[in-house]
């Protein structure tokens, strides 16, 4: 079961990769399940209002097949995808053909091809970031980041209904507490959005979320979406489903804070780089 694998932080043979048997084995499928998320554009309003982007430089680590690389070249001024798993830094290469403010680099969360202080917002979909254990790509992510950039991690709402219960039941080890606890002393504030997924058709629902729960538990899930949207039949609206996702977002510092001065106090004393 993927879930466990990733989220229990197992690895590969290639040490610092997790594996992510959904979009490995069942691309075509996540790309259906990537269209589907966030159909209302809710988890996008919470990310520019928290890091904008325009006219910046944007890297997405642990991008997949780059599906969000498109949408953060509208605005910003450069985007690189960074991406370890080989067939998937292929099709992020392809998606984004012709669109040259876009790199795909092979790369991980610990280990990210890019200079010290290069880039302005790191982002990460439900990759790597899942908790305890992510301190070296929190690390990293600091070192590429240039100084009043941020780190945003998009995952999903373990506690939230429905869609937390069904992965609760594929995790009972999780424990949703600890990791907001963990994010929390790392300095992050967390944003928690609903966002609505949308299938045009009970088919292509079943195959999402077969890709995403064990067995048993992607047949109760199923269930019950085809139960609250009132139909087994395809309809006008389609079939939706509520997925809580947090939202966790951390500033990098734009100065330098003197030894015996908090950050956050307001007698900190902050240098800029310029003046340091
Ligand atoms: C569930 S997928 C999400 C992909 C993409 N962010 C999206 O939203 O479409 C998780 C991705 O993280 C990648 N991954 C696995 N280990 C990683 C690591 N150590 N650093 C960065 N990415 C990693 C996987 O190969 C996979 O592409």
């Amino acid at each position: 079961m993927w879930k466990i694998a990733r989220r229990g932080q197992r690895t590969t043979s290639r040490a610092d990769v997790l594996p992510s048997p959904n979009i490995w084995y069942y691309p075509d499928t996540y790309e259906l399940e990537n269209r589907a998320q966030d159909v209302e554009g809710d988890i996008w309003r919470v990310l520019e209002a928290e890091c904008p982007w325009q006219g910046k430089d944007v890297l997405d680590v642990g991008c997949g097949d780059g599906f969000h690389l498109p949408r953060f070249a509208e605005a910003g001024r450069s985007v690189i995808g960074v991406e370890p798993h080989e067939p998937l830094v292929r099709r992020a290469e392809s998606r984004v053909t012709g669109l040259s403010s876009v790199r795909v680099l092979r790369g991980s969360a610990q280990s990210i091809p890019v200079p010290d202080a290069s880039v302005d917002v790191v982002h990460a979909r439900t990759a790597y970031f899942f908790g305890p254990g992510c301190e070296p790509g929190l690390r990293e992510a600091d070192r590429v980041l240039r100084p009043g950039g941020a780190l945003a991690i998009v995952d999903l709402d373990v506690s939230s209904e429905p869609y937390g219960r069904w992965m609760r039941a594929d995790l009972p080890d999780y424990d949703p507490a600890a990791v907001d606890a963990f994010f929390d002393g790392q300095g992050f504030r967390c944003r928690r959005v609903t966002a609505k997924w949308r299938f045009a058709d009970a088919e292509s629902l079943a195959a999402v979320l077969r890709i995403e729960f064990s067995p048993e538990v992607a047949d109760r899930a199923i269930e019950d979406v085809l139960r609250d949207n009132g139909s087994r039949r395809r309809h006008a609206a389609g079939f939706t489903v509520p997925v809580g996702y947090r939202v966790l977002v951390r500033d990098k510092p734009t100065g330098l804070v003197l030894p015996g001065h908090s950050s956050s106090s307001s007698s900190s004393v902050s240098i800029s780089p310029s003046t340091a």
